[in-house]
């Protein structure tokens, strides 16, 4: 994970939740993990595996669920990302004034609504395949319903900070969206891109070869690299800017603990909300790519899916992810 502009980050693991015990589940010691909970034609979706998708931009676009329950989770894993990042909502140096702001796959839109609020003199502006974002939202805030693959319609050099997160599973071709991003952000303005690694790792040996979780990642790394669209690294993320023209790129790379198994409190916390969404983040995340991708049946699908949720919750592994953040500056005209 080390490279010029890539930060390393450290983990401790709680000696607290060690286990001597004879159970093994985050249960037993207090943590509960139950997160239950235009025109027409853009409300078109399809019920699959108990699951609602949307299907006006055609069912491939996008592998994951738009129903509550995957609303309630993107809310949750909204708030453990911007925890991850220490309670900013980017990284990109923009100023403290704005002027306009666009965040594309914005799904329930709670990053541009908080967006909005940090800064009430931007017009921020929210896209998705999905109309699900809220009506109620502050004046400065809009969403319009939208494909980031398709030819742009903002006009060139408007964005000071154009915003995409956990996109990587649903874009075909990044080069496309980059091009289209570099245009419509104004010289001197910045691109950032976030996204989850759906990669498992230990530091202490704790991830057994065969443990169910890192199982179900490594069949979603398969299922995602047969489709087209691997895994993000943080290099990855850095090429894509850079690629594009973006210059001053800068990623930082943090562990996202999967259970509150780290002695760190602020990251307890944080591995505390992960293991509550994996409770219907695993299905959400991997009933389409195995069923439609790797031919998997719908319930040898959703039994990988469950046993993954249910392997977070061992308090003998101390898994975590890497969240990659990555920004990077359109230069002046002058510097072109
Ligand atoms: C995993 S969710 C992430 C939502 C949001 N960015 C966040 O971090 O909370 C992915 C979202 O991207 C949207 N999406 C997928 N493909 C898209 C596309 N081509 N254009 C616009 N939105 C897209 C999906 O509808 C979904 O709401």
């Amino acid at each position: 994970m080390t490279s010029n502009n890539v930060v390393e980050d450290i983990l401790e693991v709680d000696p607290a939740l060690l286990l001597p015990e004879d159970d093994d589940d985050y249960h037993s010691i207090g943590y509960a993990t139950t997160t239950e909970s235009l025109t027409e034609s853009i409300f078109e979706y399809i019920f699959e595996n108990g699951r609602r998708y949307h299907s006006y931009f055609g069912v491939d676009k996008n592998l994951m669920p738009t129903d509550e329950k995957e609303q309630d989770r993107l809310d949750l894993h909204h708030e453990i990302m911007i925890q991850l990042l220490n309670g900013k909502y980017h990284l990109a140096p923009v100023g403290d004034n704005p002027q306009r702001i666009l965040d594309i796959g914005t799904g329930t839109g709670i990053w541009a609504i908080d967006i909005a609020y940090q800064y009430p003199s931007a017009e921020v502006t929210g896209t998705d395949l999905s109309p699900i974002q809220p009506k109620w939202v502050p004046p400065n805030c809009k969403f319009e319903v939208d494909d980031a693959e398709q030819p742009w319609t903002f006009r060139p050099d408007t964005f000071d900070l154009i915003h995409s997160r956990n996109l990587n599973q649903a874009i075909a071709s990044w080069p496309s969206v980059m091009s289209s991003m570099y245009t419509c952000c104004k010289p001197g303005g910045y691109v950032e891109l976030a996204e989850l690694e759906c990669r498992a790792y230990s530091d202490d040996n704790t991830l057994a070869p065969d443990d169910k979780f890192g199982h179900f990642m490594n069949l979603l790394c398969e299922a995602m690299t047969k489709l087209g669209r691997p895994h993000a690294s943080a290099e990855a993320l850095v090429q894509r800017l850079e690629e594009a023209g973006f210059v001053d790129v800068q990623a930082i790379s943090v562990k996202q603990p999967f259970g509150p198994w780290p002695k760190d409190a602020h990251r307890k916390r944080i591995g505390a909300l992960t293991m509550m969404m994996c409770e219907s983040g695993c299905e959400a995340y991997g009933m389409a790519p195995f069923t439609r991708v790797l031919g998997m049946e719908k319930e040898e699908a959703a039994k990988v899916c469950k046993e993954a949720a249910e392997a977070v919750r061992n308090r003998g592994t101390h898994v975590y992810s890497y969240y990659h953040v990555a920004y990077g500056r359109k230069p002046e005209d002058s510097e072109a």
